[in-house]
């Protein structure tokens, strides 16, 4: 594919772009001291090219970045004042590009949305990569009309939905961990397994996001987006290859079979809020009293919702995703449970629990606990835990995106119509919570959750 030698990030001047993705960047960069990339940053604020040059190298810090092609690139990088709303502005920016462009909108998708219908009058120059960030739509309609949107615009190889979830180095390694072992892959299926929890826990509450979070709220900032794919990434066939046309075939088809489990939203999904608490040292007030929150949206800070992948290696396994704000620990983990054994010999002492996979997303390891003949009488069972680390990578989740965009390989992106099905699997989900079919329960900052909830895992 023909690779990116321009990077447009639109709204450079924003959170995400210095936090995340220009940290992210430096890495690559850094690994990669070949690459010949100019950067063009714009934004609506009043920067000019050294003003860009110094957020540059304060954000390339974060992340250690050094070497050739970073000194490079901030040497020739340009700052371009533009509202991206606004068509003369979009005409001035497309007008004054060369060679092969990505545009990477780090701004909230109203306004990406507004922007690639502008580009539908100015056009593109050939082979234009257009990254998004999630939410990509805001439900299984507005998400197909935007990739109809996107097709008259490029090919669906150079539209990049960007999830870092699927850069994360534990997701990664699920592909050499499944498919490159005896020992996991036949067990892989309902005749082995009995549950699948993918659980993502933050101590973190708003982070002053209120904004986009209120209207989001965990189902869809975390589960509709990233729990989804990860899910697929667990649940999916083997790919013939691990080229792009063929892994995100695998991980459209899981998603495709995936549905609410029993049909039923709202036996299947939990909400809850935070009211005030401590974590740590932190003194949280309750989300709905946090600045910019509207009470009168009910948005919850954590949610549970329980899908079955319909097809023959899983059906029946429920396989729960949760992920909620302002909680006790950060606690990031595919939990995989299999099912009992059938039969020990009679005159086995000791407990024999269920054989329980850990695949952790930071830090990247894998635990499996084992019934094993312990240290004292040899019919006594005791457990053992097998332990590896997964390895970092050398890139951090953004830094893999990246590396993906820039080389045109889509892997990583979301395909348009798994962004479509991520959105079908959630929308039940939500119209019954839209009824308060489900009720938004609560649990003080700092907890566990709501105390009648039964843990994961
Ligand atoms: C983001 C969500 O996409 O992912 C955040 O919007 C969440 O709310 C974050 O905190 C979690 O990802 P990571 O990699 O920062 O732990």
């Amino acid at each position: 594919a023909q690779s990116i030698d321009t990077l447009v990030i639109v709204g450079v001047t924003g959170d995400l772009s210095s936090r995340l993705l220009l940290p992210a960047l430096g890495q690559l960069l850094t690994r990669e001291k070949k690459r010949k990339l100019r950067l063009i940053g714009v934004g609506t604020e009043d920067w000019d090219d050294a003003k860009l040059a110094q957020t540059l190298k304060a954000s390339f810090e974060t992340s250690s970045a050094k070497g050739a092609a970073v000194t490079d690139l901030i040497k020739h990088a340009t700052y371009v004042r533009a509202d991206v709303t606004d068509r003369d502005d979009v005409q001035r920016l497309v007008d004054g590009l060369t060679g092969t462009p990505a545009f990477y909108f780090a701004l909230p998708p109203a306004i990406t949305a507004q922007c690639c219908a502008l580009f539908e009058q100015t056009g593109l120059p050939d082979g234009t990569v257009l990254a998004l960030e999630k939410p990509f739509g805001t439900d299984e309609k507005s998400a197909r009309a935007l990739n109809e949107q996107l097709a008259r615009l490029v090919p669906e190889e150079r539209v990049f939905r960007v999830d870092h979830f699927l850069g994360k180095s534990t997701v990664l390694n699920l592909l050499g961990l499944r498919f490159a072992n005896r020992v996991f892959e036949p067990l892989w299926n309902r005749e082995h397994i009995e549950k699948i929890d993918i659980v993502y826990d933050e101590q973190l509450g708003l982070e002053g996001r209120a904004r986009y979070y209120d209207t989001a709220g965990a189902m869809v900032d975390m589960i509709q987006s990233h729990l989804l794919q990860v899910l697929a990434v667990v649940t999916m066939e083997a790919p013939a290859t691990l080229d792009h046309e063929d892994v995100r075939a695998a991980t459209a088809t899981a998603l495709r079979a995936t549905h609410v489990f029993g049909g039923d939203p709202v036996a299947s999904s939990r909400r809850a809020r935070y009211t005030a608490g401590k974590i740590g040292r932190r003194t949280l007030p309750a989300y709905k009293d946090e600045s910019g929150v509207d009470p009168a949206h009910h948005t919850e800070t954590l949610a549970e919702l329980t899908v079955e992948v319909q097809n023959w290696r899983w059906s029946g396994v429920p396989l729960t995703m949760r992920s909620g704000k302002a909680l006790a620990a950060k606690r990031s983990e595919i939990v995989i449970t299999f099912r009992p054994v059938p039969e020990v010999p009679t005159g086995f002492g000791g407990d024999r629990p269920a054989n329980v996979l850990r695949l952790s997303m930071g830090p990247d390891r894998m635990e499996l606990n084992v019934n094993i003949n312990g240290p004292g009488d040899p019919l006594v069972l005791d457990q053992a835990v097998f332990t590896a680390e997964f390895g970092e990578g050398e890139l951090l989740a953004y830094g893999e995106v990246l590396s993906g965009l820039l080389d045109a390989d889509p892997m990583l992106s979301i395909r348009g119509d798994a962004a479509e099905e991520c959105w079908r699997i959630v929308d039940a989900v939500r119209a019954a919570w839209k009824d308060d079919a489900v009720p938004l329960q609560s649990y003080p900052a700092g907890s566990k959750g709501p105390a009648t909830w039964t843990p994961l895992g």
